[in-house]
Parts: structure tokens; C-alpha cells; sequence
């Protein structure tokens, strides 16, 4: 059987595919931990699984993509933990821009560049650059990125624009946030079970759908992800209203 028609029968088109999906990429130490490597080889792992989700979610139908890969809490960690996440960003870029350029993806950042080392951010910047027209897949790399963060920053800025208080709503507050322009997020994963936001897009996901899996980050595969689609695709989203 051709290849093609396989992939088909295995994953039928979606009826209901998100628009704008997050995800959480939790459990890399315990995945390293269950295979006796080390926290640096777990985060390695979970970097090389995102090719296969990118490359699904635009065979699914997602036309964006959230995914945090660092959190202003992370920094919490110990400096060598940290050191290897930076490193880890860094070689991404310089890996995988042309593939991902040539692929259509559209690469964003969200978060605070500024505290990461100049040489990253300017890797960082130059990526967002040359990606900028591409419509294949919006991916936003939420890195250095704490939602507390994104709404004291927003906040800063609407006073510093000396907005009037009568004119503060929810859109003008969601234009102030880092996903400015981007619809709020449809569907969050969130990967080795826990059952918290972790500070990820509380603004934006008011209404999002969550799908939390024990899968930890690294095993988390395309039959999986479809699988989480499929589960969004059977909610009724009611939004405090009622569907009759
Ligand atoms: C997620 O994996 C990656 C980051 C937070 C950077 P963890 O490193 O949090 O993995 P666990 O939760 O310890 O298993
Ligand atoms: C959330 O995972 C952050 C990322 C996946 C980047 P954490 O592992 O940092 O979250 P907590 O500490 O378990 O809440
Ligand atoms: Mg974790």
C-alpha cells in the first residue's frame, strides 16, 4: 500500500482542528531519569521531538503553535541546568532555521529576550527576521516567558502610552500582551500529568480546552497529539453561554 494512503486511513482529516494550540512540554527529567541519562540528554530528547509535531500539526490543520520551552521560574534551577537549556535554544536556531524557513513556519518569540546573552538574542531576532512572511505554521516560542510577567509588562506599557482608564478593556489589554494579533489559544496539552498552568498564557487561555496526558515530553508522538485533537474536536465549548 502506498505510503500516502496508509498515513490516511491511519489519521483522517479532522472535522474540528484547533486553530491556535499551546503546549506544555513537561517531564523531560523523569523521561532522562526512567532511561538513566541525564537531565541535559532529557532536554536534548524533548527538542527532538518537536520536528514531529511541527511537521503534524500542519498535516492536522493547526495553523499556530505555542510551545514553553523556558519559564521565568526556570531560572530556579541550577546554573548548569540553565546553562544547558540556553545552549540547547542556540543550537536549535543554528540547526534548524533553513528547515524550518524552507518548511513554510513562521517563527515568533514570546517572553523577555533581554536577560538572555546577546549572542542568543540576536540568533533569536535574526530567526523571527528571515520567517517573518512565511504562513505555513505560526510557531511562538514561548522562552523566558512567565504569564504574571506578560501582564506586568502590559500594564507598564499602557501606563507609559498614559491610556486613559475608561479606555482599558479586554482587547486593548490583549494588544499590550506578547500574543498580540494571535487568537487566544484553542487547545492546551500539557505532558507528564501535572495538573497546573505553570504561570503559561493564564491572560490568553481564559477559555482554552486543556488535554493533559502522563506521556512525558519526549514520547509524546503524532498518534498521541492526534489523539489530544480529536478530544478538543468533542467539547462543547459553551464560554459560559449555552449550546442548544
Ligand atoms: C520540561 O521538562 C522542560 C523545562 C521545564 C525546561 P522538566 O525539566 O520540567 O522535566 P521534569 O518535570 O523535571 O520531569
Ligand atoms: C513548565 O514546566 C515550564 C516548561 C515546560 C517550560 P515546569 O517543570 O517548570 O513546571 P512546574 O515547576 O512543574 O510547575
Ligand atoms: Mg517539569
Amino acid at each position: 500500500m502506498p505510503n500516502n494512503t496508509h498515513q490516511q486511513t491511519e489519521f483522517p482529516p479532522l472535522e474540528h482542528p484547533p486553530y491556535h494550540v499551546g503546549i506544555i512540554m513537561d517531564g523531560n527529567g523523569r523521561w532522562a531519569k526512567a532511561h538513566g541519562k541525564s537531565r541535559f540528554e532529557g532536554h536534548k530528547a524533548g527538542t527532538d521531538n518537536l520536528r514531529q509535531i511541527l511537521e503534524s500539526s500542519v498535516e492536522f490543520g493547526v495553523k499556530m503553535l505555542t510551545i514553553y520551552a523556558f519559564s521565568t521560574e526556570n531560572w530556579k534551577r541550577p546554573p548548569f541546568e540553565v546553562m544547558g537549556l540556553m545552549r540547547i535554544l542556540e543550537e536549535v536556531i543554528d540547526r534548524e532555521l533553513k528547515a524550518l524557513h524552507k518548511n513554510g513556519v513562521q517563527l515568533r518569540h514570546i517572553g523577555r529576550l533581554e536577560r538572555l546573552k546577546p549572542g542568543i538574542r540576536k540568533k533569536v531576532l535574526h530567526a523571527i527576521e528571515m520567517t517573518k512572511n512565511n504562513n505555513k505554521l505560526i510557531l511562538n516560542v514561548a522562552f523566558n516567558y512567565g504569564g504574571r510577567q506578560e501582564i506586568v509588562d502590559a500594564v507598564q506599557r499602557v501606563i507609559e502610552d498614559k491610556i486613559a482608564p475608561q479606555d482599558i478593556t479586554e482587547e486593548l489589554l490583549s494588544s499590550y500582551m506578547y500574543t498580540a494579533n494571535c487568537p487566544d489559544p484553542d487547545l492546551i496539552i500539557r505532558t507528564s500529568g501535572e495538573f497546573r498552568t505553570s504561570n503559561f498564557l493564564i491572560w490568553q487561555a481564559a477559555y482554552a480546552e486543556y488535554y493533559i496526558t502522563p506521556t512525558y515530553w519526549p514520547d509524546f508522538n503524532k498518534a498521541e497529539y492526534y489523539q489530544a485533537l480529536q478530544s478538543f474536536g468533542q467539547r462543547d465549548r459553551r464560554y459560559g453561554g449555552r449550546n442548544e
